[in-house]
């Protein structure tokens, strides 16, 4: 006799995690050690590539000197560091919140645990490498910040896991561009090569908590999930950038924010970012009604 379906998927689902557990006993870092803190910053380096600047290409771009431009890399770098740290502290309370419910034995709990373990190494690194650039630790805008103590109330499973999803593989695409321009900061370099090697076991875990997740629910859960997703992720985009960073450079943050938000450029390059993760969303069966104003807004889907 087979197994019933839902005792395949909680089977199927170990297997996934005893394969991720084992990678993750091969490979780790530790920023502490892995990262010379000590060495100087090269001054003919920059933090992000002229064209993932929000601004670039507008009008206020042309008038801003090229130390300008290098200065607002420089904070746009850290103001993503610094709220993607605060994913990641959002991302460790789901995942607590998965484990307090289930065997603490199983390899699914063992590996969120693991997750949990890997985020804040990186939480710590994130935060170290604003520190050093000498930038404040800006995180999201304050009703965001206080949006954010929502998410592990409003969101479970697909939606949950598909916006966490977002977040990781948006700032994946970007950090492996940076990781191989030698024009970029050592440091830089280096936090976004140790991120991309343990990221890459979060992605497959959450990628498999989606589609196992949505092969159970029913129709009415599946709208809900797809509300969530395309809510949150919208936020996730359009919280990246904090406007403050602007004021560095001289721009009043509610024109750089309008000119950002108004930039095909930017625009472009949120859609190149979220390249690969749409697809496998969209199969998943969570892009689609009612969630699709917010996708729009997200400009995940292109213009
Ligand atoms: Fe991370
Ligand atoms: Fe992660």
């Amino acid at each position: 006799m087979s197994a019933p379906t839902t005792d395949r998927h909680a089977a199927d689902r170990h297997v996934t995690a005893e394969r991720l557990l084992k990678s993750s006993a091969k490979k780790s870092y530790d920023p502490a050690v892995d990262i010379d803190w000590d060495a100087p910053l090269p001054a003919d380096k920059i933090w992000v590539p002229e064209h993932r600047v929000s601004l670039y290409g507008t009008e206020l771009w042309d008038r801003m000197t090229p130390e300008q431009r290098v200065e607002l890399g420089k904070h746009e770098a850290c103001s993503v560091a610094s709220v993607g740290l605060w994913f990641e502290v959002l991302l460790m309370q789901r995942l607590l919140k998965d484990f307090y419910a289930e065997d603490p034995t199983t390899p699914r709990a063992q590996f969120a645990l693991t997750e949990v373990a890997d985020e804040c190494r990186h939480s710590q690194m994130f935060a170290r490498m604003v520190h050093t650039a000498g930038v404040e630790p800006y995180g999201p805008q304050e009703r965001i910040r206080q949006l954010g103590k929502l998410f592990s109330v409003i969101s479970w499973g697909p939606a949950a896991y598909g916006s966490i999803l977002v977040a990781e593989e948006v700032l994946d695409r970007l950090q492996r561009e940076q990781a191989n321009d030698e024009n970029i900061q050592p440091l830089m370099r280096q936090v976004n090569k140790i991120h991309i090697m343990e990221e890459a076991r979060h992605v497959s875990f959450a990628r498999d908590e989606v589609t196992r997740g949505m092969a159970q629910l029913g129709p009415a859960e599946k709208a809900y999930q797809r509300f969530v997703i395309a809510y949150v992720s919208m936020m996730v985009v359009r919280s990246l950038i904090n406007p403050k960073v602007y004021a560095a450079v001289g721009i009043d943050p509610a024109v750089g924010r309008r000119a950002a938000l108004g930039n095909p450029h930017h625009h472009e390059m949120i859609r190149w970012a979220g390249e690969k993760i749409m697809p496998f969303l969209d199969e998943a069966g969570l892009v689609g009604h009612p969630g699709m104003t917010w996708w729009r807004r997200s400009f995940l889907l292109g213009d």
